[in-house]
């Protein structure tokens, strides 16, 4: 059985994680995804509770256990979930590693489109609220080290960097999610390579499992806060 340290790096410390994708709805039995798992998301929950802190995890729909010792809020779209992040708040450290979908249907549909009698439906979207910039925007919600991830798939650091600054974060983990030699995506996938970007400059992991680069990670914010 897990039994949280007293003493561990991060004990007396609420860390909040968001992780996974969300999922937006187009009509009752419809949404738009993307292909975020919620592994790495929650590998990192697991990790500052190993490391002794109170976790927060804020999870979108995923197919994943709850990690020991963790504290976990599930939620589907990106509306709820920063619901779900600002009734979680005050942290010392949060960690936005969910993939928010971008965009949300503007009128969601009250009964099933039918396909036939039709012509298939135009969807309009409209822009979903930014979680991290608008945490990294609230003085009464930043935490003491606030933490994105960001996703790309070319010129990565330099992007990171351009996100750092427009959302306000501490520091922000990129990772290359472009697909590999046989076409496959890291999303999904079990392991990571990241660069942890922060004001500072940038640290460059190699590829590793991801509760290796989790783990790695709390470490850093552990070491960060002290
Ligand atoms: N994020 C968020 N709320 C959103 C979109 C993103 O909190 N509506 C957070 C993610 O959890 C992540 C960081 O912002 O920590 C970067 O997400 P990303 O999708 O890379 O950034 P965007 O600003 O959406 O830029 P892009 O056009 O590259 O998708
Ligand atoms: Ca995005």
């Amino acid at each position: 059985p897990f039994v949280k340290p007293e003493d561990g790096p991060l004990s007396g410390r609420h860390v909040l994680v968001t992780a996974g994708p969300t999922h937006e709805p187009i009509d009752p039995v419809r949404y738009i995804a993307n292909r975020s798992s919620g592994q790495q998301g929650f590998a990192i929950a697991a990790a500052a509770a190993q490391l002794g802190a109170q976790v927060t995890l804020v999870a979108g729909p995923v197919n994943l256990p709850t990690p020991p010792g963790v504290d976990r809020v599930d939620v589907e779209s990106a509306r709820e979930m920063q619901e779900a992040v600002k009734r979680a708040l005050p942290a010392d450290v949060a960690i936005m590693v969910a993939a928010v979908a971008d965009w949300r249907t503007k009128d969601v549909a009250t009964s099933k489109l039918k396909k036939r009698g039709s012509a298939p439906p135009v969807l309009m979207l409209t822009e979903n609220p930014d979680i991290l910039a608008t945490v990294g925007a609230t003085p009464a919600l930043k935490p003491k080290l606030l933490v994105g991830f960001a996703a790309e798939t070319d010129k990565v650091i330099e992007h990171a960097q351009e996100k750092r600054k427009r959302k306000g974060a501490d520091w922000i983990v990129a990772n290359d999610v472009s697909f590999d030699a046989r076409g496959r995506s890291v999303m999904g996938g079990k392991s990571n390579t990241v660069h942890i970007v922060t004001a500072q400059g940038v640290e460059h992991l190699p590829e590793m499992p991801k509760d290796m680069v989790a783990m790695a990670l709390v470490e850093r914010i552990a070491h960060a806060l002290v």
